[in-house]
């Protein structure tokens, strides 16, 4: 079955046709007044424009020729000519039906041209520890990946990890100073170097801020640094064979940090794996003409005639030679071109690097790579403390994913304890496993509620509440269900033909029609706040249903199957948004 917004959509479509008028008219849209009707059509009033009629008479034939329709209950024309249209209980029961069967997409269609998109979000760097903001572009990135996934188009996910620079820098010359001895510093051994490395993650957080305090009080300490990685790109092997160490380390720890927030990656790759691509791309740009020297350093000239200000050029080598964020940027597109030939490339990143962003467009449409409208930066606001500015610890520092994730789990430990919240046969492991679900419910609804583009102030207190819009308060409306199911099943109680009759019953089953939509429009604006908008009306919508009647405990056959079956339709598309957004409930609680 198609949807219903469409099947009335086609209603109307054909009742302006049959005045001679043009079918887009027809566009029915949900109500901006639910009080008042289901959906509208406002299209008499353009049509009347168009063939100078009036408005009310053309809304009142279009009324008179679609009233016949199966589909609609009423309709009326309000104001100068705008039709509110109530739809019937029949259909609505169908919609609810048929988004109950279709048990892998919930109600929910394909996009019409699915595309080849390579997702690069995460960008966690080697070393330096990720901060809230990687909360941000990891959870948003990962649940675009899901929905896109869903939707139909092929994903390719990219950590793009910050591994090359000076931090590689600092961490090599840092470590050669405090172990001197070490095979990787002896120029005279020719390997092969030991498998396990000498540092470990401890280690990494401790060396790199050590060596860059060093590095800004005194320059030649940062001018070694400069060194060390002029000769890890000339080829040092222990550089090199440390670089390795580092990034397994790295990629390790990072593991557990998004495995916690439930989030993946297809390829871990970083900026230092283009960096072997870049001596041949600069020559090849070079050659072309397409960049010039400007005062020591190699740059290409991005700006346009459309620009109001002065447009910095894209420098693809610095002064002193080196490539620079931008340049392994470019090398990286033109590695997945060649690799991947995507039809779009996306960025989930900071929104504070737009310009950057801009300019690696620019540049890698100017070389011909790919086309400047084929790339989007996708970029998301600051996550604030209290104070309004961006989130810090009560020490003055940037917070570090795990011990966000460490804080969020304690409290939603302490959160499902308190209170009586569950059962008291639940303990243990499983306990431990519900804790971790709700935290990760709670981070990741926390950051996923909000407008991608806006900034939201980091309260955890708040995320973790079982009450307002919150992730937890999504998963305890998922439970309930489940357990009223059970129940249901225990007694011997099956779902049977759903009748849409109340006001809870109607609203429920206009909410489950809107999933598409939501999850399309999630899609086109590349915004999780719209799916997260509809998954929290249906969670509050099916309290509604819990609040007025009986389900389970209906002591009418026929009512009590209807309402089984209306239940299992908003488990099964409640269950299949949270996934998107990366949110699993657990069985019980
Ligand atoms: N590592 C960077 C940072 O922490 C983010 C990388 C974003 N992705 C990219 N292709 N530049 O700011």
């Amino acid at each position: 079955m198609g949807q219903l917004i469409d099947e009335i959509g086609i209603i109307f479509a054909d009742a302006f046709e049959r005045l001679g008028l043009d079918r887009a008219y027809g566009a029915v849209r949900r109500s901006d007044r639910p009080e008042l009707a289901d959906f509208q059509c406002n299209g008499a009033l353009a049509a009347a424009k168009a063939a100078k009629r009036n408005p009310r008479g053309i809304a009142a034939d279009i009324a008179d020729s679609v009233k016949t329709s199966a589909l609609i209950s009423s309709i009326d024309i309000a104001g100068p000519g705008f039709l509110n249209i109530q739809i019937s209980n029949a259909a609505l029961a169908r919609c609810v039906e048929s988004i109950r069967q279709d048990t892998h997409r919930a109600g929910a269609r394909p996009v019409a041209t699915p595309q080849k998109i390579i997702l690069d979000f995460g960008g966690a760097n080697i070393a330096k520890p990720m901060h809230v903001g990687h909360l941000r572009t990891a959870v948003i990135g990962d649940s675009l990946q899901r929905i896109f996934r869903f939707l139909g188009d092929e994903v390719i996910s990219d950590i793009h990890m910050g591994d090359w620079g000076l931090q590689m820098g600092h961490l090599i010359t840092e470590l050669q100073a405090e172990q001197p001895d070490l095979v990787y510093f002896d120029d005279d051994f020719t390997g092969p170097y030991p498998e396990a490395s000498p540092v470990d993650i401890e280690d990494l957080s401790r060396l790199y801020p050590q060596a860059s305090n060093k590095a800004k009080a005194d320059p030649d300490r940062l001018a070694q640094s400069q060194a060390a990685i002029a000769q890890l790109q000339a080829g040092r092997a222990g550089y090199r064979a440390l670089l390795e160490h580092f990034v397994d380390i790295s990629i390790a720890s990072l593991k557990l940090d998004y495995g916690f927030l439930g989030v993946s990656f297809d390829l871990w790759l970083g900026e230092k794996d283009v960096e072997p691509l870049i001596p041949d791309m600069i020559e090849d740009i070079k050659a072309r003409g397409l960049a010039h020297e400007d005062k020591g350093a190699l740059i290409i000239p991005v700006e346009q005639e459309s620009d109001t200000k002065d447009y910095p050029p894209f420098m693809l080598l610095n002064s002193r030679g080196a490539s620079l964020y931008h340049t392994s940027d470019l090398a990286t597109i033109l590695d997945r071109v060649r690799r991947y030939d995507p039809d779009r490339m996306l960025y989930v990143v900071d929104q504070r690097q737009a310009l950057h962003f801009e300019q690696v467009f620019r540049a890698a449409d100017i070389v011909g790579y790919i086309s400047a409208d084929r790339m989007e930066h996708l970029g998301f606001g600051t996550v604030n403390g209290k104070d309004g500015k961006p989130f810090k610890t009560r020490e003055g520092g940037t917070l570090k994913l795990s011990d966000l994730t460490g804080m969020a789990f304690n409290m939603a430990e302490q959160k499902i304890t308190e209170g009586g919240r569950l059962s008291s046969d639940i303990g243990g492991a499983e306990k431990q496993d519900i804790a971790a679900l709700v935290a990760r419910a709670a981070l990741r609804f926390a950051d996923l509620q909000n407008t991608r583009t806006t900034n939201y102030v980091f309260d955890l207190d708040k995320f973790t509440s079982f009450e307002g819009k919150t992730g937890p308060y999504l998963l305890y409306q998922v439970v309930r269900i489940k357990s009223l199911l059970r129940k249901a099943q225990a007694e011997g109680h099956k779902a049977g033909d759903i009748h849409i009759e109340s006001e809870a019953e109607r609203n429920l089953a206009l909410t489950l029609e809107g999933f598409d939509l939501a999850l399309h429009m999630t899609h086109q604006k590349r915004m999780p706040h719209i799916l997260c908008e509809h998954v929290y009306t249906l969670a509050q919508g099916f309290a509604a249903l819990y609040g007025a009647h009986k389900i389970a405990t209906e002591p009418d056959d026929t009512v009590r199957a209807s309402r089984l079956a209306i239940c299992q339709s908003v488990l099964l598309q409640l269950e299949t948004g949270l996934n998107l957004l990366g949110i699993k409930a657990p069985e019980r609680m």
